[in-house]
């Protein structure tokens, strides 16, 4: 390692919008290197508002890996961390900044240390996904700082094996997440289907029933699924593997009546697994099911669907409009039905490119 002085740090800051599944990833074949039991599809958010923003520092003067998740020290010893900082490091090359008088040789990656600082926008670990954004921004953060040169697909790749959804996060419009074939999960890496522009007439709303953090992870709620859930399996099998192919044909048509169908069948398919799952796991609450309630009346008067709905593994409903007029007409009917008062249970909402999110709790 050649440098004028051993004072340089070297930064990088990316921002990684989070994904949600319209047809969900629920079960590991492979538990160390999240291979999952069926594919996935997903839409990645705007990135302006659900998202996480990642700053990684290199410097000769860090004598140990650190990181920071929204301002508090986080440990780094959880193996899912280790596996991508080793996965990047493998792949780290050789970089030369004559200005700051640095080099880093390939091998230099191997003896140097990095900071990490990540901050969320949105509430941790309360069914929106935040780990998706949060391995997907700390893989490619890591990799344009170390100089890796492969493309998205093995980037998705390596962002798996940090949290299974993050895959999808390496894309904006839609991806899907390809389970793969293989035991050592080199085919199993996100592609995008279609870019952000392809169907823009969507509005994204979502109303956050709570920021409180889940009590069962998606980690070992799958687990537990996987396990015990007949339902699972069936799901795995049978049902996803034709609504994966349906769900590419809504998007690639932009069908929303098929995309509205699918999505809302795809999610409660999945509660209904989390059902039954022995214990059973209630992801959602009275909240979500009236937002349920209320968008199947909708949806039902109408000559087509407006809005479909689904919900990760939280209470938290994810609302996609089907354009400017529905999701206006939406955020009336939820306004009506749920105010957000600090005493309600639906606290903020979240819109499209126009966040109107208001915390009242
Ligand atoms: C319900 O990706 O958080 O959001 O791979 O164990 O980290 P791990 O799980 P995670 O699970 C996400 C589950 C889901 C559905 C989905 O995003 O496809």
């Amino acid at each position: 390692m050649a440098c004028e002085s051993e004072k340089w740090v070297l930064m990088v800051t990316a921002q990684t919008p989070t994904n949600i599944a319209v047809i969900k990833y629920w079960g590991k074949r492979d538990e160390d290197l999240i291979l999952p039991i069926n594919d996935s599809i997903s839409v990645t958010l705007d990135p302006e508002h659900l998202c996480t923003t990642t700053t990684v520092a290199v410097s000769p003067s860090f004598d140990q890996d650190r990181m920071w998740l929204n301002g508090k020290e986080f440990s780094l010893s959880g193996g899912r961390y280790q596996r991508c900082l080793k996965e990047i490091r493998s792949r780290a090359s050789g970089f030369e900044d004559e200005k700051k008088g640095v080099k880093i040789t390939e091998k230099d990656w191997e003896n140097l240390h990095v900071h990490i600082s990540s901050y969320n926008n949105f509430p941790t670990a309360a069914g929106l996904a935040s780990s998706a954004a949060g391995f997907a921004c700390l893989v490619f953060s890591l990799a344009k700082l170390m100089n890796v040169k492969e493309d998205h697909g093995r980037l998705s790749a390596i962002a798996r094996q940090g949290s299974g959804s993050a895959c999808r996060s390496l894309y904006g419009g839609f991806a899907k997440w390809i389970m793969g074939k293989n035991d050592d999960g080199s085919d199993s890496m996100a592609v995008q289907l279609a870019d952000e522009k392809h169907w823009d007439d969507l509005v994204i709303v979502i109303a956050v029933v709570s920021s409180r953090q889940k009590e069962t992870s998606s980690t070992s709620g799958m687990r537990e699924s996987v396990e015990t859930s007949k339902l699972i399996h069936h799901r795995a099998k049978e049902v996803v593997p034709k609504r994966i192919v349906e769900m590419e044909e809504a998007i690639k048509n932009r069908d929303f009546e098929s995309f509205a169908h699918l999505s809302c069948a795809d999610s409660n398919q999945f509660h209904a697994v989390c059902m039954d799952t022995c214990p059973p796991i209630f992801y959602m609450n009275d909240t979500s099911h009236r937002i349920i309630s209320c968008v199947e009346k909708w949806n039902r008067s109408e000559a087509s669907p407006q809005v479909a709905y689904t919900f990760d593994a939280g209470p938290n409903a994810v609302l996609i409009a089907r354009n400017r007029k529905a999701a206006a007409l939406l955020l009336q009917r939820l306004l009506f039905h749920f105010p957000p008062r600090s005493d309600a249970d639906l606290k903020s909402y979240v819109i499209g490119d126009k966040s109107i999110l208001q915390d009242v709790g």
